[in-house]
């Protein structure tokens, strides 16, 4: 079996005619794409064939494929940036490829050279060079997608594979920009269980968030609280990681985020949140279980800080309410100004991670392409 996807093995055939770029504020999370995207096919005892960048379009696929049936499909979510010198930046994308194939090792689909794909996304990048938006807030999102190809409804692994790359370019993930939300603790339905899937970026763990997700929008709430187990521990928070600022009981001040058990999604932001947190070393930082009834105790004392959400789409997402068996958990944003959408944390978060994501903090996290 072939191994190889490197870039020296790229083809490409180009679009004939390009797409018109739309304006920044036109934008919207994930519903345009640029003129090119990446792929690779894989075969069972053949490996991956020569990648290559080909016009951004549908698939040909039967509809027997094993996708459309078992959810054989994994992805990742990662953004490409513009610094001030006009050159392409991505943050931490080893990251996304370590997961990604997590992932599919999970779900038995092949594994596949992370450096190597990373290099082929670079060149993807270089040709979308006009996509990539310039402004502060806007990137351009890649979807790193592997589904199972083969036309069977035996259910084992399948035999066929494809790797793709789609590109879109982005403004922020909210549509009312950077504003806290309000989440609505679920007590019914869990995202993930222990020896489940949660650790795993598969199409699968999304698509029975959506019932959830809006009744928890009849409740006023932007986001569902995921929980699980009589005690009600605390999981993620939609489709991002969880974090709590607090005093906690023993009087520190400590973030805290759900360690990884199995049932969270190991968070490239996360990971980096807590990476930053541990070098600042202003406050504690712990990776443990967290259940309702701390955070409704915290409250009540008023060691409750700042809660929030963090993934690669929104970065940080500041939490203001939690609604939890009827009723209200209020959480401060900024104690300085009434009018601020964010913690003072939450806040430094999103412009340390921005700034390094920018280029304008120098952090070998930021990759120039
Ligand atoms: C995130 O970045 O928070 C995500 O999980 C991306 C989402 C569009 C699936």
């Amino acid at each position: 079996e072939t191994h190889d996807i490197s870039v020296a093995r790229l083809t490409k055939t180009l679009a004939p005619t390009l797409k018109k770029l739309q304006r920044n504020e036109e934008l919207v999370f994930g519903e345009s794409f640029t003129d090119h995207m990446l792929a690779v096919e894989w075969h069972k005892g053949q490996g991956w064939l020569a990648p290559e960048i080909r016009p951004h379009g549908p698939l040909m696929l039967d509809p027997s494929a094993v996708v459309f049936h078992y959810a054989f499909e994994c992805f990742e979510g990662l953004k490409a940036y513009k610094d001030k010198e006009g050159r392409i930046r991505l943050f931490r994308p080893d990251m996304n490829m370590k997961r990604m194939n997590n992932s599919a090792q999970r779900i038995a689909l092949p594994h596949f050279d992370g450096e190597q794909y990373i290099e082929c996304i670079k060149e993807l990048l270089r040709q979308e060079q006009r996509w990539i938006p310039s402004e502060y807030g806007y990137s351009l999102y890649l979807r790193p997608t592997m589904i199972g190809t083969e036309e069977a409804l035996g259910v084992r692994a399948s035999k066929s594979a494809l790797l793709y790359t789609i590109c879109s370019p982005v403004g922020p993930y909210y549509a009312t920009g950077f504003k806290a939300i309000s989440l609505y603790a679920n007590v019914r339905e869990v995202r993930a269980w222990p020896g489940g899937v949660g650790n795993a970026k598969l199409g699968a763990n999304y698509a029975p968030t959506i019932v959830p997700a809006e009744q928890a929008a009849q409740h006023g709430c932007q986001q569902v609280l995921w929980l699980i187990g009589e005690q009600h521990e605390l999981m993620e928070v939609g489709t991002m990681n969880l974090f709590i600022f607090w005093t906690n009981r023993e009087g520190q001040r400590e973030l805290v985020t759900p360690v990884l058990d199995g049932t969270i999604l190991p968070g490239v932001t996360r990971d980096s949140i807590l990476s930053l947190a541990r070098t600042w070393g202003e406050f504690e930082v712990s990776e443990r279980k967290l259940y309702m009834n701390e955070l409704v105790e915290a409250e009540r004392d008023g060691r409750l800080h700042e809660v929030f959400g963090s993934g690669t789409a929104a970065i940080v997402s500041p939490v203001k309410r939690i609604s939890y068996l009827g009723q209200d958990i209020h959480i401060p944003l900024d104690p300085a100004n009434p009018e601020g959408q964010a913690g003072p944390l939450t806040q430094r978060f999103n412009d340390t991670l921005m700034g390094i994501q920018y280029g304008d903090i120098p952090h070998e996290w930021s990759v120039v392409v």
